[in-house]
């Protein structure tokens, strides 16, 4: 067996903070992956802090620094620097693995033992799930290794994914990179609410160009381009319970709204646009809600009295099975982006509200009638969550379908796709449904606590791990992972630039 270079030896320390003497001109980096080899096992341990170690006491080093400095002897050095003056890493145990069976450890590697880089055949364990959903590749500190993760799309998109970062760090990026990877995965329907217009790929690279695109993504805009959808919402699919704890009505509105509804069901919108004056409702309550529904959706009366609307999303008239057609092609297993960069906030979010709502009403009834297996899972990519997560929405506005999802969409198959910069406004209780966490890199110490808090393993030492993450890197955390395995995410660009090209390999092959 050929040897493997030695990088440092076990010189201290207890379970999370094994203190690793460098070898010198090893370089060990932050995240680095390093092994101890034991009789029947490897232990996989991560550096999560470096620090300094001497021979020498500190009042030497100091006054031989201040002797070279001030010019008083520019030959002096230590005897033996290298022997004297070294790094000392700090790891922490994170896998034990025996042929297949990788665990926790629970004892530390011997005393002494010597360490070497984790190599590709040592993450061997690390198989294809069967509803593969692509992450990247395995990452040891900033160097990637030539080892794929995948995780299982059943497992984590039923038991929510949250995508904590910095802006500009990759959240969209990975999200783009693992619907790639299932495009073509019938098991899977995914919607996406894309209030940036990224993922498609209008401008440049995006979904559009998988080779499965034309079959099994569906793309909605106000401004569609050829081939794709035109994004209009008929007035009469909108419930007032779709604006459930996404707009926020008194008392009293609610009370008026549910009066147009039981008088003019499903033209309760229409009537309170077109001003139609019912008992019990006070005239100056239906013009605040005129105005909300304009703020709302952009809909509103011109002087020749037909409803208009200001985005040309919603219609009186056209779109009436939109929604519909969208949760028809989700529970098919297709991907739907909607684009609703030129809408607002609200209208966005009412948008996914009311598909939402009609995939889980449905999916109950497919519990109950003992048909849900048979369906594909169902999962909701929304951006920038707290804005229908966070603790001050949940308690001003109350639950909404996004909140119900998290906590109980997995009986049903429905999971979210939660993409934030401020996990930290998100409630620990919603969190600790959220079984995957994909971390990214982060430079707010308060986000950094949350995502340690509520990560499905001990990531305590991993403070300074997840600040020091460029573009990319990301740590998955996940109760379907043994450990916290760091990936590197792949650009997507030249991820589709690759898997292209093997498509093409793999059609020459079978030729
Ligand atoms: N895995 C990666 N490898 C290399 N570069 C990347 C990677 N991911 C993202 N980038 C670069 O960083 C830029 C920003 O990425 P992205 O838009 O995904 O960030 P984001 O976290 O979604 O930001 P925001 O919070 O603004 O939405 C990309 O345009 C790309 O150039
Ligand atoms: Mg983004």
């Amino acid at each position: 067996m050929e040897e493997l270079d030695i990088v440092g030896q076990i010189v201290g320390g207890k379970t999370a903070k094994i203190l690793i003497r460098e070898k010198s001109g090893e370089k060990i980096e932050l995240g680095d992956l390093l092994v101890v080899e034991e009789d029947d096992a490897l232990v996989i341990l991560q550096v999560c802090d470096l620090s300094y170690g001497s021979q020498v006491p500190q009042s030497i080093r100091e006054l031989i620094a201040g002797l070279k400095l001030e010019g008083y002897g520019t030959e002096l050095s230590f005897l033996e620097p290298q022997l004297r003056n070294y790094v000392i890493a700090e790891a922490k145990a994170i896998a034990r693995v025996e042929g297949k069976d990788v665990r926790i450890p629970k004892s530390l590697p011997s005393f002494f033992s010597t360490l070497r880089r984790v190599t590709e055949k040592d993450l061997s364990f690390l198989t294809k799930p069967p509803n593969p959903v692509y992450v990247g590749k395995v990452r040891s500190g900033s160097k990637v290794l030539d080892v794929d993760v995948f995780l299982d799309g059943v497992d984590v998109f039923t038991h929510h994914i949250v995508i904590p970062a910095t802006t500009g760090r990759g959240k969209s990026n990975l999200v783009k990179v693992m619907l790639w990877s299932i495009l073509d995965q019938p098991n899977f329907g995914v919607l996406v609410l894309d209030p940036h217009d990224e993922y498609y790929g209008r401008h440049g690279k995006g979904l559009k160009e998988h080779p499965k695109a034309k079959e099994n993504l569906l793309y909605y805009s106000s401004t569609p381009i050829a081939g794709t959808n035109t994004l209009i919402v008929n007035l009469r699919s909108i419930m007032p319970w779709h604006f459930q704890g996404i707009v926020s009505f008194t008392d009293a509105q609610w009370d008026a709204i549910r009066r147009y509804y039981n008088e003019f069901h499903e033209q309760w919108i229409e009537n309170i646009v077109r001003g139609t004056e019912i008992e019990g409702v006070a005239p100056r309550t239906l013009e605040v809600l005129q105005r909300k529904l304009d703020n709302v959706l952009g809909v509103y009366l011109d002087d020749a009295g037909n409803i208009q609307c200001r985005n040309r999303v919603f219609s009186e008239t056209a779109g009436i099975t939109t929604t519909r057609d969208i949760a028809n092609a989700l529970e098919r297993g297709k991907k739907v982006i909607v684009d609703t960069s030129k809408l607002s906030d609200e209208a966005e979010l009412l948008i996914g509200s009311i598909v939402a709502s009609e995939i889980f009403y449905r999916y109950q009834s497919y519990k109950s009638e003992g048909k849900l297996d048979d369906k594909p899972v169902v999962s909701i990519v929304i951006e920038e969550a707290p804005r229908v997560l966070g603790s001050d929405v949940l308690e001003s506005l109350g639950e909404n379908i996004y909140s119900i999802i998290a906590r109980e969409g997995r009986k049903f198959r429905i999971g979210l796709i939660a993409i934030t910069q401020l996990i930290s406004l998100i409630p620990k209780t919603i969190l600790a449904n959220m079984n995957t966490k994909i971390i990214l890199g982060n430079e707010i110490a308060v986000e950094r606590r949350a995502i340690i808090d509520s990560a499905a393993q001990d990531l305590s030492e991993d403070d300074r791990t997840i600040a020091s993450l460029d573009k990319g890197e990301a740590i998955i955390s996940s109760s379907f992972t043994k450990f916290a395995v760091p990936v590197q995410v792949p650009l997507f660009e030249s991820y589709i630039e690759g898997s292209e090209k093997k498509d093409r390999e793999e059609i020459v092959f079978v030729g």
